[in-house]
């Protein structure tokens, strides 16, 4: 790899069309000056991702992100600026001609590239012998044993090393490719004396791709069942383009479907990947029997913030890992787990039961992992107090990792009732390990409920400048219903979909919501009442309404600013008015106050809660303080709210 000169990024830049480019991720309507679209970033119902064509850039007013083409390609695949020139590049054929500035960064680009040429000859080698060499038929009647089809074999482009001492070696030399590069991919072993060969033999190869798809490593199996002299697996080595703790078997496959599904399974095995792939679960990752890093996770959350692991069948394995499922917690990402039969793994399973039971199975006996993790030490701990101390630390542990503080007054609650012990007990452990982490990292600040989620809600202004303490949750909901009585107001007939108004609309969503703000719910009702007349009410009707309240809140309302924000326009970036993004701006007022009042009933359930002492009631309200939960983080989710701690 070397620099690319400017005339080419020019070049790239001027031919590169933003709508063709974004074109071949999402599915863009027109609408107006712009295109419009789901938002490939995050999760929605409806598009709040914009494309300017004249212009050359996106916008997400969902989540905020924003660029030109370059910019995109460097989102959605998640590479360097100069790889997503080279991906545009090609795209649009167009050649990147070698300049070397820095000889030093010169060296090491092309040093790197030389790593992904060379493996790029093993990969294409490796699938020759498979489809062509008379060996090769041994790798495919091995696939065909497990079940894999030709097109999940093109897919993962899966290959076969001959079973002879130096044919890759000998191939690459002969072909002029440099012995120290297949050395430093681990292809070639040379012993002291100058001997060569190969580290694959007679092996079914399992390419390992990067996020962009270049190859970047091999997982090996021997066909040979009964020795136990070699290892079922052997795997590249750690190599200048291979670090194994930033790379996920199977994402390069995945990653769009993972996104489209809001969701990644997260499996042991290669063969586990291909299996699911093949049966048409497409949003799978493996982490090849290591447990995760922090880098693997960052890679996930690129695309969605639900994982679901699926572990193989036995306890030992599950509690060995629990461990690195911490870190996802940490991350603020959800996950759930899953568990197979004693004996199966999800490639035996699903070979076993079918691709339809198989998601129904999933799908049944998904579990969060804090409740999952809580069952499985109860059980273990039965009857013996030493092992329930340590049980209860390590859930403790767990839960403290939790960035929702509501979630983790949930947790804190289901565990105390399952281990019959203090919740205080538990709150106090929590707290040693808050101490002790702040100890650590003196930079934390103290939890607290949805302190950061309005920097996400560009780009309606909050009417109020932004609150200097926190509000009190009476405020909060204060704020969000009369943002809602002034859209009513203010663009009451105004089409937002499929010739639904936005009355119609807002009062249908809000039908089983409650106002608890005395002078917002009585606006809301005049409006309905109005309605039921077959008028479309306006504020200019409550204007001279006989109750002063009525008439000042009105007047208020209808002379309020609804220019966006000032910090919106400095983005450089087109500037649609609020009624332009009406549909959006509607359905968000909406969300949000669905998501708090959701977020005030599991505090209020909670209370019930300790009243209760019945326990066959107290499961019952925990079921359903754990449900109001879950609503509580897929509203969360969908409007791109992120917890800080
Ligand atoms: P498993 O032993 O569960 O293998 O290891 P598997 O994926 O089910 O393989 P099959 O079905 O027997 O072919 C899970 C993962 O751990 C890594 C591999 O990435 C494997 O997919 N592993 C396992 C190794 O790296 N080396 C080994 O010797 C064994
Ligand atoms: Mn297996």
């Amino acid at each position: 790899m070397s620099l690319i000169p400017k005339e080419t990024v020019d070049q790239i830049l001027a031919q590169a069309d933003i709508t063709e480019v974004v074109g071949d991720f999402v599915s863009l309507k027109k609408k107006g000056q712009n295109m419009w679209a789901c938002c490939p970033f995050h999760h929605e119902k409806s598009p709040s991702f914009s494309v300017s064509p004249a212009k050359g850039i996106y916008k997400c007013f969902g989540c905020g992100k924003a660029g030109n083409s370059v910019q995109f390609i460097m989102d959605v695949e998640g590479t360097s600026f100069p790889e997503a020139l080279k991906y545009l590049a090609k795209k649009y054929g167009i050649d990147i001609p070698e300049e070397t500035a820095d000889p030093e960064y010169a060296k090491e680009q092309n040093e790197r590239d030389s790593l992904f040429i060379v493996s790029d000859f093993a990969n294409n080698h490796y699938q020759q012998n498979l489809h062509q060499h008379e060996q090769g038929g041994i790798g495919q009647s091995y696939l065909k044993q497990r079940s894999l089809g030709s097109n999940t074999i093109r897919k993962f482009e899966l290959g076969y090393s001959l079973d002879a001492w130096s044919d890759l070696t000998d191939t690459a030399l002969k072909a002029g490719f440099q012995q120290k590069y297949l050395e430093a991919t681990g292809l070639t072993i040379a012993k002291e004396d100058g001997k060569k060969y190969d580290r694959f033999r007679g092996r079914v190869m399992f390419p390992i791709h990067n996020i962009s798809g270049r190859v970047v490593g091999f997982g090996a199996r021997t066909l040979k069942t009964n020795d136990k002299k070699s290892p079922k697996y052997l795997n590249s080595p750690e190599s200048e383009i291979y670090h194994k703790s930033n790379v996920l078997y199977g994402l390069f496959q995945a990653k769009q479907a993972i996104r489209m599904q809001d969701m990644c399974y997260m499996v042991e095995g290669y063969l586990d990947v291909l299996s699911l792939h093949q049966g048409g679960i497409e949003n799978v990752v493996a982490s090849s029997g290591t447990s995760l890093t922090e880098g693997q996770i960052k890679l996930i959350s690129r695309y969605t913030q639900n994982i679901t692991v699926l572990y193989d069948g036995d306890a030992a394995g599950i509690k060995a890992s629990l461990r690195g499922i911490d870190l996802i917690l940490e991350s603020g990402l959800n996950v759930s787990v899953v568990t197979f039969p004693e004996g199966e793994d999800p490639d035996s399973y699903i070979h076993k039961v079918g691709d339809t039971a198989f998601k129904a199975f999933i799908e049944q006996n998904a579990q969060d992992f804090i409740s999952f993790k809580t069952s499985l030490y109860a059980e273990e701990a039965k009857g013996n107090p030493v092992k329930k101390a340590e049980a209860i630390k390590e859930i403790v542990a767990s839960i403290a990792k939790i960035p929702d503080s509501i979630k983790r007054t949930v947790f804190f609650r289901s565990c105390s009732l399952i281990f019959d012990i203090d919740e205080q007990a538990l709150i106090s452990e929590y707290n040693k390990i808050q101490l002790q982490d702040r100890r650590q990292q003196p930079k934390t600040g103290s939890p607290s409920f949805d302190a950061s989620f309005e920097q996400y809600d560009a780009p309606f202004p909050t009417l109020e400048p932004e609150p200097e303490q926190e509000e009190s949750d009476v405020d909060v909901l204060k704020r969000y219903e009369r943002e809602i009585v002034r859209m009513l107001l203010n663009y009451p007939d105004q089409i937002l979909e499929e010739g639904m108004t936005t009355c119609q609309y807002m009062l249908e969503q809000l039908e089983d919501v409650e106002f608890k703000t005395p002078l917002y719910a009585r606006l809301l009702v005049l409006v309905k009442d109005k309605l039921c007349t077959g008028v479309i009410p306006t504020a200019e009707d409550f204007i001279n309404f006989p109750d002063q309240d009525i008439r000042t809140e009105a007047t208020n309302l209808l002379s309020d600013p609804h220019e966006l924000s000032h910090n919106w326009e400095t983005h450089h970036i087109f500037v649609p008015t609020e009624k332009d993004l009406l549909p959006y701006g509607a359905e968000r007022a909406v969300l949000r106050l669905k998501w708090r009042n959701v977020g005030l009933m599991v505090k209020t359930e909670m209370e019930k809660l300790r009243l209760v002492t019945d326990p066959q009631e107290q499961m019952r309200q925990l079921q359903f303080i754990r449900n109001l939960t879950t609503l509580y983080s897929q509203l969360g989710d969908m409007l791109g709210i992120v917890v800080n701690r």
